[in-house]
């Protein structure tokens, strides 16, 4: 007999987007009704670079979730080339800041005051190492010269290989990894090293994005790339290794911002964002090693307790809504229209 209902200890989102003001209203609430915590990443238009402007949003976030008082908010700080090291550290001994955001400088979206060479913060990095705070990593480098589909791949060798080398024992997230190439420099590397994957990446691969038409939807950074990394990806995730845990990269824009001569990076997965993990577990076989990817890999690493309420969830189908919102803060969530063979209760 086939699985009819899982329940598992409840899951964390180590990587979302959560915006501001009246997106944020709309959004926060599907990821909260389906997980405890949150990294909350730092990326908004004035970006979050400090202790008080990280515990001002949280408590925009908390408002915005009053309806799931359990949610629990883990913010980031946005590193510059000018960060304050000392206010950083602080703020992670005072509890408002789990960890810290590298953007290379115009990587992705608002990213223009992320940092132009990661050997300018090496001092921070090392007050973060010493304080055991973690860094998390968007791995690309972003030369005119290198081609998209390469810029992770080669963000290994230039940035992340020497930053390593410097600081041995700084915990790194490698963030939303999209190649076999990240996955496999995670897997043999040591503890410190982990890296969240998205459930995009492990379903889809650049034709998707690109065959009988473009689908601006599926467009995201770090892209997505040819069939052999998804796979690869899938193995990662699904193998039962500590060191790969559940990460949405949850990224709403507003249709007309997507659907545009220049449209902006980001799959809007919040709302069925377990369901869309579950399947893939469940199409690779090894529903068994869904629960650590999902609930447990994440607290281990960031040394945070698992949730101790569990959630479920049942086979049935369902149809993902075309839209959320309306007028100007409409969004299209990932696979819009498509039905999905599980439901989140
Ligand atoms: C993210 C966003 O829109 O903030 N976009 C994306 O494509 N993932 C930024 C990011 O995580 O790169
Ligand atoms: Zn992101």
């Amino acid at each position: 007999m086939s699985t009819q209902s899982i329940t598992i200890t409840q899951p964390d989102d180590w990587h979302v987007h959560l915006r501001d003001d009246a997106m944020l209203t709309q959004v926060a609430s599907y990821t909260a009704r389906q997980f405890g915590r949150a990294i909350i990443m730092p990326n908004l238009a004035t970006p979050v670079t400090t202790t008080a402007l990280a515990a001002a949003y949280r408590d925009r976030i908390l408002a915005a979730t009053k309806g799931q008082p359990d949610f629990q908010p883990l913010m980031t700080a946005y590193l510059t080339d000018t960060i304050d090291a000392n206010d950083l550290v602080q703020g992670h001994q005072q509890g408002v800041l789990t960890a810290a955001k590298l953007y290379p400088a115009n990587a992705t979206t608002n990213s223009a005051f992320g940092v132009s060479d990661v050997k300018t913060i090496y001092p921070v990095l090392e007050a973060m190492q010493k304080a055991g705070m973690p860094l998390l990593v968007h791995g690309e480098v972003v030369s005119h010269d290198v081609d998209i589909f390469d810029r992770e791949a080669l963000f290994i060798e230039t940035t992340m290989e020497p930053l390593l080398k410097a600081m041995p024992e700084l915990k790194v997230v490698f963030e939303h990894i999209t190649t076999k190439d990240a996955a496999d420099f995670v897997a043999s590397s040591g503890d410190n090293i982990a890296a969240t994957i998205t459930a995009h990446h492990l379903q889809i691969n650049r034709n998707d994005m690109l065959v009988g038409g473009i689908r601006p939807h599926l467009y995201c950074l770090p892209v997505a790339k040819r069939e052999l990394h998804r796979l690869a990806l899938r193995q990662a995730a699904t193998s039962g290794s500590k060191k790969f845990f559940l990460g949405t990269d949850t990224a709403p824009h507003r249709i007309g911002d997507k659907e545009s001569a220049c449209g902006c990076a980001g799959i809007f997965s919040a709302p069925h964002a377990l369901e869309n993990y579950l399947q893939v577990f469940e199409e690779e076989n090894a529903i068994e090693h869904f629960e650590a990817f999902a609930s447990f890999n994440g607290p281990d690493f960031y040394r945070l307790p698992r949730n101790e309420k569990t959630i479920t969830l049942e086979k049935k189908e369902q149809t993902v809504p075309e839209v959320i919102g309306e007028g100007d803060l409409a969004v299209m969530p990932y696979r819009a229209g498509e039905v999905l063979g599980w439901q989140f209760t």
